[in-house]
């Protein structure tokens, strides 16, 4: 060893410009050579060589950016490289690198594509939107994903039937478009993947995905049925319906924004809620949530208030004539409407479902009506007898003024005459 050094030195100083040109020999661009296409699992050489009067080269194999092998070569025979595809990410672009040892130069290869081939195998389908739950005229997007596969064709299937591509179904290989899909749409999606591998065909099918396209839920109407009311409490149906809308919806119960539940209308459409609470004539604001899967629609707010507001026709009822009473009030209701008569000298009640009575007014008095335990205003019914007095009065008053003017008017023509008399 110290003989070569010796030498190499004793070189050195004699000869500089000779050594100068032999270290700095120039490097050329390596050639890389190798398959093009591979089997998956094959292990196949990649060479590359570059010429050189160098002793040693090393030579660097790279995948895309990534070093995949180095091998440091001290002849002028090229470096192979054994590589071996155990999946189709090892294809791709290769190249290689030669540095000189001093790594004073650094020269690249062509470039070459390996493709693996292999035969196709997990065969999945994903979504836009996920999960493939949409709207009516939204749009759906299918892609059909293949985990391993070279050359891959594709068919797709809508509930086992084939599906070819026509004006609202767009098919293009791997990916399945329609642009507004309809409710018709919704159903089981499938696709295939087929290829050729080592004279074999392979086929795959993925696992079938579900598509649901729906009418989203149409804001809720909101009514309030009042069933039983005691002193200690009241029970309320409150009943939430959107008239469209793709079932199951899930209707929600607010009251004064505070949630009270939920109710899942799977097999009818209305939701219906059963609310106890402790008796008061303002309940307060009950709202319903609907939804079904996209932005939740809300009532009307309802106002559940008892009080009751009585009404006539004619207004005001007159004596002796029939008059129709009005007992209203503002929700539903199953309990019974009570309407009382009160005279001077015979007071009456009458209960009746219905919140209308006909009555003939045959007192003077007053008329109210209650439900629920809460009590209307009252309604007059003034007595013939009290407006005779008054036309009487008015009479009496007027023939009063007559004779007094008649009277005053004779006075004055006696006096007058008196007068002219006493003159002549
Ligand atoms: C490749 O090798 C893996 C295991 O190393 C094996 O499961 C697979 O079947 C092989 N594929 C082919 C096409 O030979
Ligand atoms: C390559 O081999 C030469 C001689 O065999 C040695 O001097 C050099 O250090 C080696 N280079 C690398 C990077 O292994
Ligand atoms: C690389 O392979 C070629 C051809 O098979 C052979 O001639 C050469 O010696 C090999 N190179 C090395 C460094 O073994
Ligand atoms: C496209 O094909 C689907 C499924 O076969 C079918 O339901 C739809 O009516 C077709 N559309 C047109 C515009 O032909
Ligand atoms: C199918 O998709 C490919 C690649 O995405 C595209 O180049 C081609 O134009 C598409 N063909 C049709 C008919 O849309
Ligand atoms: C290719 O097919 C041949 C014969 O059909 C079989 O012997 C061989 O194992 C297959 N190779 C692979 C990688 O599947
Ligand atoms: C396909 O479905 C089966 C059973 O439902 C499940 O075990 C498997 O993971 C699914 N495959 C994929 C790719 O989702
Ligand atoms: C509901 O809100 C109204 C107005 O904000 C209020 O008057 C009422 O007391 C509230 N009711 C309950 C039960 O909280
Ligand atoms: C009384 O109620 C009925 C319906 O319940 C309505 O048709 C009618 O107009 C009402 N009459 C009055 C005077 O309020
Ligand atoms: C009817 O009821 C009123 C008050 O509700 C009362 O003042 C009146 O005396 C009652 N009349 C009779 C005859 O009971
Ligand atoms: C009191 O009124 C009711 C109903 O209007 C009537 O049936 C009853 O005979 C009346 N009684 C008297 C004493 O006037």
């Amino acid at each position: 060893m110290m003989g070569i050094y010796s030498d190499l030195l004793f070189l050195l100083a004699l000869t500089p410009y000779a050594i100068c040109q032999k270290v700095s020999g120039q490097l050329s661009n390596p050639t890389l050579q190798g398959p093009e296409k591979v089997k998956l699992n094959e292990t196949e050489t990649i060479s590359c060589i570059a010429s050189s009067e160098k002793l040693s080269i090393l030579y660097s194999l790279y995948r895309g950016k990534t070093l995949v092998q180095v091998q440091n070569i001290s002849t002028s025979e090229p470096a192979n490289f054994s590589v071996s595809f155990h999946s189709q990410t090892d294809g791709g672009t290769y190249k290689c690198k030669v540095e000189s040892d001093d790594a004073m130069q650094t020269k690249y290869s062509n470039s070459i594509n390996i493709i693996v081939l292999a035969p196709v195998l997990g065969v999945s389908i994903t979504s836009v939107p996920d999960p493939p739950v949409l709207k009516v005229h939204d749009k759906l997007t299918l892609n059909c994903l293949v985990k391993q596969g070279s050359g891959v064709t594709y068919q797709w299937y809508f509930n086992k039937q084939e599906l070819l591509s026509n004006s609202s179904i767009k098919i293009n290989q791997s990916s399945l478009v329609i642009d507004h899909v309809d409710l018709k749409d919704t159903g089981d999606y499938q696709c295939k993947a087929n290829n050729q591998f080592n004279m074999t065909t392979f086929s795959i099918a993925s696992n079938s995905t579900e598509v649901i396209v729906k009418v989203p839920a149409s804001n809720p109407d909101i009514l309030a049925d009042v069933n039983f009311v005691n002193k200690d409490g009241m029970y309320l149906t409150i009943r939430c319906l959107s008239h469209e809308g793709t079932l199951p919806i899930v209707y929600t119960l607010y009251k004064n924004t505070s949630f009270v539940s939920d109710y899942y209308a799977e097999s009818h459409r209305e939701g219906q809620f059963i609310v106890l609470e402790s008796y008061t004539d303002k309940l307060g604001t009950f709202k319903c949530k609907a939804t079904n899967g996209f932005e939740p629609k809300y009532s009307n707010g309802l106002d559940v208030d008892l009080s009751v507001k009585l009404t006539s026709n004619p207004d005001p009822p007159i004596q002796g004539y029939q008059v129709t009473l009005n007992c209203s009030i503002t929700y539903q209701t199953t309990g019974f409407y009570t309407w009382y008569f009160v005279h001077s000298e015979n007071n009456s009640t009458e209960s009746t479902k219905q919140n209308q009575f006909t009555h003939i007014a045959s007192h003077p008095g007053r008329y109210y009506c209650s439900i629920n335990g809460q009590t209307s205003n009252w309604i007059q019914v003034l007595g013939q007898d009290s407006s005779f007095q008054t036309v009487t009065v008015a009479v009496s008053v007027a023939v009063t003024m007559l004779l007094i003017l008649v009277l005053g008017l004779i006075c004055y023509c006696i006096s007058q005459k008196a007068h002219r008399c006493n003159i002549d």
